[in-house]
């Protein structure tokens, strides 16, 4: 019997699909550079299914891709030998709110977007925010331990998550934590299904936390000439003024967002670096903000800097940040997203310069989430260079800036995870001790390694 058939006797016939066009939409996400070669995609409407699904390919050792929204860029939910994808876009239900508690339940596939809507017109507020908020699914944010624009603020998508369910590789389905706020009751499984990218269990349903609304946000864009004034400007405001988000381009991301057209800066004065900053901007802090402002014109850490002065003008603002990746995807950027403690940001960005630019004359467009020390490092490919040439000298980029991280104390994956394409890399940030009993976990909760299987590990 193969695969298509053992399916269609658990599920109906329109959950199960082995059409090419689905295979290859299925089987990748916005990793480019893997081939799809997935054996087939699935449809769960329910948890039960999930775990009949599960149950079914342990007894007849089929592999599984869990699979959200496929925004990722670590290749996390490619499909490449032959897997079964188990996609749990038809999970998609916003299911009870709870205001006292200030949770929300959904099921898996949920879309960040819908959620945030959702919980905004009823006044409350999930703060997890990232600019693939409109196609991203909830469990794959689980999934990967999303985390995005508001990080210094509010924390990881670690720091929301009330409750789960989920069906382990074993087939069991866990209920863990139930939405409690206190639960000092031993080893909370919670934060080892959150960010393990599917390869322990295939998340189901989430309990979110809320909280409540930030009021009368504010966009600054600043202009600096030097890289060590980034952080200069980021500790005067940060010890003054309750941020809400602190970003960092360059002109060469902003040269690419310009180009594609929807937006422009309107900072006259041209800068190799801008900030972006975000607060809100009540009870003082917007005063609090200009003062901080005037410090840093004083002091000549900034050339230039607009506020945002309507709706449309926070947009835009936000724009000029949030387009980069689209804008900078004509010249096939090889992505990287790596950390290192703040304070070791200027370090790590100069050391990055003499390997990049001055070793392979590549042009490079970093951007991120600075205040976090989160950076996304861009390697943009040269027109006259081949796919594969531009390939193989990102990977020789990669083993002197990885070894470079290491040395700094940071990480290979920030926020995109490891997936397939950070896997040989994971010893830069793990030590042998701790991979090894990651991968004793991995064979707890999935014992004949169906879950992801190749992905992380
Ligand atoms: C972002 O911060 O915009 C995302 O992580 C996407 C990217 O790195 O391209
Ligand atoms: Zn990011």
């Amino acid at each position: 019997m193969n695969h298509e058939e053992l399916f269609l006797k658990i599920l109906s016939s329109n959950q199960v699909s082995s059409n090419s066009d689905d295979l290859e939409n299925y089987g990748k996400d916005w990793t480019k550079h893997f081939k799809a070669n997935a054996s087939l995609v699935v449809f769960p409407k329910s948890t039960e299914e999930v775990k009949k699904i599960v149950d079914l390919c342990k007894e007849h050792s089929i592999e599984i891709i869990p699979s959200g929204g496929r925004t990722g860029l670590s290749a996390g939910a490619t499909a490449t030998n032959k897997e079964v994808i188990v996609s749990l876009e038809k999970m998609n239900k916003i299911k009870t709110l709870n205001p006292v508690d200030q949770t929300v339940r959904c099921e898996a596939g949920a879309i960040l977007e819908d959620i945030q809507k959702h919980v905004e017109e009823k006044g409350y507020y999930y703060p997890v925010d990232f600019a693939a908020r409109g196609s991203c699914q909830i469990g794959g944010t689980v999934a990967t331990n999303a985390g995005g624009i508001k990080v210094i603020r509010y924390g990881l998508t670690r720091n929301w998550i009330a409750g789960l369910t989920v069906v382990t590789g074993n087939g069991e389905v866990l209920k863990i934590n139930n939405g409690l706020v206190k639960n000092a009751t031993g080893y909370d499984l919670r934060h080892l299904f959150i960010g393990s990218e599917g390869t322990l269990g295939i998340v189901t349903e989430v309990e979110l936390k809320l909280t409540n609304l930030p009021s009368d946000l504010q966009v600054l864009t600043l202009a600096t000439d030097q890289l060590d004034n980034i952080m200069k400007v980021y500790t005067a405001f940060r010890d003054k003024v309750t941020l809400t988000a602190f970003e960092s381009y360059t002109d060469v991301c902003l040269k690419y967002v310009e180009a594609a057209g929807r937006v422009q800066s309107p900072i006259s004065e041209k800068a190799p670096y801008y900030v972006l900053i975000e607060f809100e901007s009540t009870h003082g802090q917007l005063d609090l903000a200009m003062s901080v402002f005037e410090t840093c014109l004083e002091n000549e850490w900034v050339i230039d800097g607009v506020i945002s002065q309507s709706d449309q003008q926070f947009k835009d603002l936000w724009a000029l940040r949030e387009d980069i990746t689209e804008a900078t995807s004509v010249k096939q950027p090889y992505k990287n997203d790596i950390s290192v403690n703040i304070s070791k940001v200027p370090e790590f960005l100069n050391n990055l310069d003499e390997i990049v630019k001055k070793k392979y004359d590549f042009e490079v467009a970093w951007f991120g989430h600075i205040g976090d020390g989160n950076l996304h490092v861009n390697i943009l490919k040269p027109d006259e260079l081949s796919s594969d040439d531009f390939m193989k000298k990102c990977k020789q980029v990669d083993q002197e800036m990885f070894q470079m991280i290491k040395d700094l104390g940071g990480s290979v994956s920030a926020e995109h995870g490891v997936g397939l394409v950070k896997k040989d890399f994971l010893s830069y940030t793990r030590s042998p001790d701790e991979i090894a009993y990651m991968k004793q976990v991995k064979s707890i909760f999935d014992p004949k390694g169906i879950l992801n299987p190749g992905k992380l590990l």
